[in-house]
Formats: C-alpha cells, sequence, structure tokens
C-alpha cells in the first residue's frame, strides 16, 4: 500500500499522509471508543482499514455493531479498490529511496532504501549490520534533494549496539547539525521479545504525531534465539516473530516509512551444505523469507572491504556490490 505524500516545495519537508483516527467523530464514533482503539494501538484510518473484523472485535469494549461502523467508516475515509496497472507504476516511480552513503550500494539497491517496503540485513558477526543501520538513521533525515526522506527515525536496539556518538560523526559527514540528528532518533532498548512487540504500539502513537522516515529493529531475531530456545519451543517462536514482522509491514503501510531490521546467520546443518562456502543462512526460516521485501546478505570482502548481495527481492536482479565503513558510516570501497 502507498501512503499519498505531499511534498513542500519551499522547504522540501514531506508530509506524509496517514490520516488521523479522530476523523472517526465525523462518523458518529465516540472519544470513549477512539481511545480504546488506540490504547490497542490503532493510531490511523489506515490502521483500522488494513486489520480484518476478528481483529477490531478483540479491541476490549468494541461491540460487534461498533466494529461494523468503524470499519464502514474506515474504508470511506481510505478506499481501498483497484487502481490501474499504470496509476501502480506511477505511484512506484515517485517513491523515496533513502541513500545509503554508498553510490555503489544505491546502485545495487535501484537508488537506495525503498520507502513503503521492510528490508533485512543479514550476516555474519562485523560484517556491518548495525554500522547501516546507523549510517541510515542519519540519511533518512537528510532533505529529499539529498537522497533523504526528511523524517525522524525510530531505532529498536535489541543488542545494547547504539552508539549516539557514532551518530554524531556520520551527521557531521552529511553536513547535519549533530545534536538536531539525535533529536530526531527515538531510541529504544528492547529487553525480550513480548516488549520487542509491545515497543511497536508505542512506536505507532508517535508516528501518528510527526514524520517518520524509518523504522530500524537492530536485531529483530536475537532475543528470539534466547526467548525461545529448543525444538519444542520452535512453533511458539515462529509464530510470535511472524506477529512481529507482520506489525512490521502494517507501519510501513500505514506510515509509508521504511523499515530497515538486521538477521544474524546460522551454520546450516543439514546434509552436504556443511561442505559448501555458502553454507550459512538467516534465521527466521519461511516466516522470516516471506515477510521481507528486500533480503540482503553481507559478507566481508578482501581488505577492508564488504559485500552486499542481493538476496531476495521482487524487482532487483541478485547482484552484488562493494563498501566499507568509516567514521562517517557507510561508504563506497576504496583501496
Ligand atoms: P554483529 O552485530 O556483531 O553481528 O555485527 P554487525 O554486522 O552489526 O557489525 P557492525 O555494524 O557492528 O560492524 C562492526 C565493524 O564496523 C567493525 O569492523 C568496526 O571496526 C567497524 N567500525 C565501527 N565504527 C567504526 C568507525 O568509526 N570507523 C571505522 N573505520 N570502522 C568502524
Ligand atoms: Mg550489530
Amino acid at each position: 500500500m502507498q501512503v499519498e505524500r505531499v511534498e513542500d516545495k519551499e522547504n522540501m519537508q514531506i508530509e506524509s499522509g496517514p490520516i488521523p483516527i479522530q476523523r472517526l467523530k465525523d462518523f458518529g464514533i465516540n472519544q470513549s471508543d477512539i481511545t480504546k482503539l488506540q490504547d490497542a494501538g490503532f493510531q490511523t484510518i489506515e490502521s483500522i482499514a488494513f486489520s480484518t473484523r476478528k481483529v477490531l472485535l478483540a479491541v476490549k469494549g468494541i461491540s460487534e455493531a461498533k466494529a461494523d461502523k468503524i470499519s464502514e467508516a474506515a474504508r470511506k475515509l481510505y478506499p481501498m479498490g483497484f487502481i490501474s496497472a499504470s496509476d501502480q507504476y506511477e505511484i512506484r516511480k515517485n517513491l523515496i529511496y533513502i541513500t545509503t552513503g554508498s553510490t555503489e550500494l544505491d546502485k545495487l539497491l535501484g537508488g537506495g532504501l525503498e520507502t513503503g517496503a521492510l528490508t533485512e540485513l543479514f550476516g555474519e558477526f562485523r560484517t556491518g549490520k548495525t554500522q547501516i543501520c546507523h549510517t541510515l538513521a542519519v540519511t533518512s533525515q537528510l532533505p529529499t534533494s539529498n537522497g533523504g526522506a526528511a523524517g525522524k527515525v525510530m531505532y529498536i536496539d535489541t543488542e545494547g549496539t547504539f552508539r549516539p556518538d557514532r551518530i554524531e560523526s556520520i551527521a557531521k559527514r552529511f553536513g547535519l547539525d549533530p545534536q538536531t540528528t539525535l533529536d530526531n532518533i527515538g531510541y529504544a532498548r528492547a529487553f525480550n521479545s513480548d516488549h520487542q512487540l509491545q515497543l511497536l504500539i508505542q512506536a505507532a502513537a508517535i508516528m501518528a504525531e510527526s514524520h517518520y522516515a524509518l523504522l530500524i529493529v537492530d536485531s529483530a531475531t536475537a532475543l528470539y534465539r534466547t526467548d525461545y530456545t529448543g525444538r519444542g519451543e520452535l512453533a511458539a517462536r515462529q509464530n510470535h516473530l511472524g506477529r512481529f514482522l507482520r506489525n512490521l509491514q502494517r507501519l510501513a503501510d500505514e506510515f509509508g516509512i521504511a523499515v530497515l531490521i538486521t538477521n544474524q546467520v546460522v551454520a546450516q546443518v543439514d546434509g552436504g551444505a556443511m561442505f559448501q562456502a555458502d553454507s550459512k543462512k538467516p534465521i527466521g526460516g519461511h516466516i522470516m523469507a516471506h515477510a521481507s521485501t528486500v533480503r540482503l546478505s553481507l559478507r566481508k570482502g578482501r581488505g577492508d572491504s564488504r559485500v552486499m548481495k542481493v538476496y531476495d527481492s521482487p524487482n532487483l536482479p541478485e547482484a552484488e556490490a562493494t563498501y566499507m565503513i568509516t567514521e562517517g558510516g557507510i561508504a563506497d570501497y576504496t583501496e
């Protein structure tokens, strides 16, 4: 789903299109019901329009009759039907891509990190996943004319590796004021997988208040590995992870933001794959594979170089590009 964006040519500020949930009042829904919806994580008309009746009925204090009235109002405010493929083409041409800091990576990604979509970075330790997150937390704030999305950033850190001083030096490289850049990043440390899911409800409430361009989860899977151990808990883990990822996609749809998540790899233990050079696979199985729009694999290259490969994408070829990590963030590789 594409959120309509209006560009104000004068200051290149972008207004994102989510429709405030308060608009339900125009359709005779009272404030107390709106509050109930907000407490359950619904902040926009889109979030209601994208939800099934079953989900609305699960909101405490919402009766069947009310759920119907609410979803009817949402559908009127946010009509969802067929459009022509050429209109869809126009929408995609106007999509905003956020620069990674490397022209080679941007080329590989067809312009940069795609807004409205979920992008997954996976690779071994020290391949630069966290550094890419830091760099995009800065570049998202650049004006669209400079490869940014002129929006704020939300950063969910599950491993305790967010470093404000890194943001400072990356901001300087891009000519942004370090203090303002830091002020525009909402930071939360997640301590377990339930908490990580809970934070998304809070994120939706904050995003409804001002323009956000990017949500980062570094790493999306680490806490699942510690909270669920052993074969017996695999189904429960996948179920919870699936819910988390669906919520991320919903935020991407609702607010038109880019969602960037990181993931680890594990050695593939089944059969002959053991002896292949490329025997590491991302964790999360099919649930993760289907949730991510774009999957990018990272590995170490020659010298200080790192290599990004498009592992799965609906529109990008499976190509590779080289980059490196510098004090100012991700950059093109130079020897
Ligand atoms: P895990 O989270 O452990 O799986 O790794 P990761 O993929 O997130 O790696 P990360 O992004 O943390 O990259 C770590 C690499 O970045 C190390 O090789 C660091 O030396 C390098 N790095 C971090 N900060 C700087 C810096 O300011 N300058 C340079 N040149 N390199 C840096
Ligand atoms: Mg990391």
